[in-house]
C-alpha cells in the first residue's frame, strides 16, 4: 500500500509526460508545428507572416523599455524622448529600433496583404483569415497613429490635430465627436494621456489576440501556396498531403534565414539612416509642439499618405473623408468581389495582372502624392490614381469574371 502512494506522486515517463497530462502541449505543438502541412512550393512572399511576427515582437520589447522612461504629459513628454536619445543607456538604439520597428512592420504587412492579392489567399475557405487580418491591419493604423502623438512634436500635434478634425465632418455629432476623442477643447495633455494609455495597452493587446486567431484561423483551413492548390484534397496513405512539409523542420529552417536576412536589413536603417531622409522620422517632429504656429506643410509617415493623397484629392472635407474610410475599408471585400474560378495569378488571364499592376501604381503613386504639396497638378493626378485605385475593386467582380484563366494543375509545381 505504501508503495502505491510513493507512485502517485512521482512522474512516470518524464516531465514532458507529467505536463502532458496536464496540459496538451505535445499535442499543441504537434497540431500547430512538426504535424501541421504546408505546401512544400513556399515562395519567398510566404516569409512576411513569419516576419510581420518578429517585428511585432521587435516593437513590444522595445516599447516596454521606452515606456520605462518615456513621460506622458505635455509638459515633458518631449524633453523624456530628448533624454531617452542622450541620457539613457543605450536609449537611442531602442527608440531607433522601435521608430524604424514602426515603418518596417508597416512594409511587412504591405507585403504580406499583397502577397494574398497575388495567390487569391482571401478566396474561400480563407475568407476569415483575411477579414481578421483586416482588423490586425486597421489595429495597426490606430496604433502607428496614437504613438506619433506621444513624441509631441510639431507633426505629432498637427497631424493628430488634421485626423482628429477629420471626425468634426460628420454631420450632426461631428463636432461632439471630436471632442470625445480629444477629450478636450483642443489637442492637449489630456489626449497624449488616453494616447499613450491606447498605444501601450488597449491596442497592443488587441493586436496580440487578433494575431493568436489569424494563426487559429489559418491552421483550420491550413495554408494556400502559390499555385493556389488545395494541398488537402490530395493525402498519401499515412494521411499527410503529398504536397505538405512539416512546418517544422523545413518551413522554420527557411524562415529562419528570411530572418537573418530581414534583421540585415533593418539593421543597416538603424545604424544608418533611422529617420531615412524624412520619411520614417519628419524633420519637423524634431521641433516641439507649437500650438500657434503650423508647420508649412503637414504630411503623415508614409505608411498613411497613399490614403491622405485620396482625402486631399477631394474638394470637399466630409467627401474625402468618406472616400479616405472607404478606400481603407475596401480590401476587406476581396474574398466576395473577386469572382474568378482560380485563386493564383499564375493562372489568370491578362485581366487581372493588368488590374493589380494598375492598383499597385496607384497605390505607391498615391504615397508619393499624399507628401507633395495639395496643389495643382499634384492634385489632378491624385483625382486621377484614386478613380484607378476604386475602379480597382468596384470593376473586379466584372473582369474576374470574364477573364480567360489557365488549367489549373493537379500538383503545385516548385520552381528553382
Ligand atoms: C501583425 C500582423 C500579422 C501577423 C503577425 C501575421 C501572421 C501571419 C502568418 C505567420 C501567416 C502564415 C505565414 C504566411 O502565410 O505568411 C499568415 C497568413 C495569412 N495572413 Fe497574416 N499576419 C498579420 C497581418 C495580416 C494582415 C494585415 C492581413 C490581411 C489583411 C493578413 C492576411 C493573411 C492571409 C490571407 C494569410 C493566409 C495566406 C496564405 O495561406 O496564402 N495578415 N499571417
Amino acid at each position: 500500500m505504501a508503495r502505491v502512494e510513493a507512485e502517485v506522486g512521482k512522474p512516470q515517463g518524464g516531465l514532458l509526460k507529467w505536463i502532458d497530462d496536464r496540459f496538451p502541449l505535445t499535442k499543441t505543438l504537434k497540431y500547430h508545428v512538426t504535424e501541421y502541412y504546408a505546401s512544400k512550393n513556399f515562395n519567398v512572399w510566404y516569409v512576411f507572416g513569419v516576419l510581420a511576427f518578429v517585428v511585432l515582437f521587435i516593437q513590444l520589447f522595445t516599447g516596454l523599455f521606452l515606456t520605462m522612461n518615456y513621460k506622458p504629459s505635455a509638459a515633458e513628454a518631449f524633453a523624456s524622448v530628448e533624454y531617452i536619445m542622450r541620457d539613457v543607456e543605450w536609449g537611442w538604439l531602442i527608440r531607433y529600433v522601435h521608430s524604424t520597428g514602426a515603418s518596417f512592420f508597416f512594409i511587412v504587412v504591405y507585403l504580406h496583404m499583397f502577397r494574398a492579392m497575388l495567390y487569391g489567399s482571401y478566396k474561400k475557405p480563407r475568407e476569415l483569415i483575411w477579414l481578421i487580418g483586416m482588423l490586425i491591419f486597421f489595429v495597426l493604423m490606430a496604433e502607428a497613429f496614437a504613438g506619433y502623438l506621444l513624441p509631441w512634436g510639431q507633426m505629432s500635434y498637427w497631424g493628430a490635430q488634421v485626423i482628429i478634425s477629420l471626425f468634426g465632418a460628420i454631420p450632426g455629432i461631428g463636432d461632439a465627436l471630436v471632442e470625445f476623442i480629444r477629450g478636450d477643447y483642443s489637442i492637449s495633455d489630456i489626449t497624449l494621456n488616453r494616447f499613450f494609455a491606447l498605444h501601450v495597452i488597449a491596442l497592443p493587446l488587441a493586436l496580440i489576440g487578433l494575431v493568436f486567431v489569424h494563426i487559429v484561423a489559418l491552421h483550420e483551413v491550413g495554408s494556400n501556396n502559390p499555385d493556389g492548390i488545395e494541398i488537402k484534397e490530395n493525402k498519401g496513405p499515412d494521411g499527410v498531403p503529398v504536397d505538405g512539409v512539416a512546418f517544422h523542420p523545413y518551413h522554420t529552417s527557411k524562415d529562419l534565414v528570411a530572418i537573418v536576412i530581414f534583421l540585415m536589413i533593418f539593421s543597416a536603417v538603424v545604424f544608418f539612416a533611422p529617420e531615412m531622409g524624412g520619411y520614417f522620422l519628419e524633420h519637423a517632429n524634431f521641433e516641439p509642439a507649437n500650438l500657434r504656429a503650423t508647420p508649412e506643410h503637414i504630411a503623415p509617415v508614409w505608411y498613411f499618405t497613399p490614403f491622405y493623397a485620396i482625402l486631399r484629392a477631394v474638394p470637399d472635407k466630409l467627401w474625402g473623408a468618406i472616400l479616405m474610410a472607404l478606400a481603407v475599408l475596401l480590401p476587406m471585400f476581396l474574398p466576395w468581389l473577386d469572382k474568378s474560378r482560380v485563386r493564383s495569378i499564375r493562372y489568370r488571364g491578362w485581366m487581372y495582372k493588368t488590374a493589380l499592376t494598375v492598383f499597385v501604381v496607384s497605390f505607391l503613386t498615391l504615397g508619393w502624392l499624399g507628401v507633395q504639396p495639395a496643389e495643382g497638378i499634384y492634385v489632378r493626378a491624385a483625382q486621377v490614381f484614386t478613380a484607378l485605385y476604386f475602379l480597382f475593386f468596384l470593376l473586379m467582380p466584372y473582369y474576374t469574371t470574364i477573364d480567360k484563366t489557365k488549367p489549373v494543375p493537379d500538383r503545385v509545381v516548385a520552381h528553382g
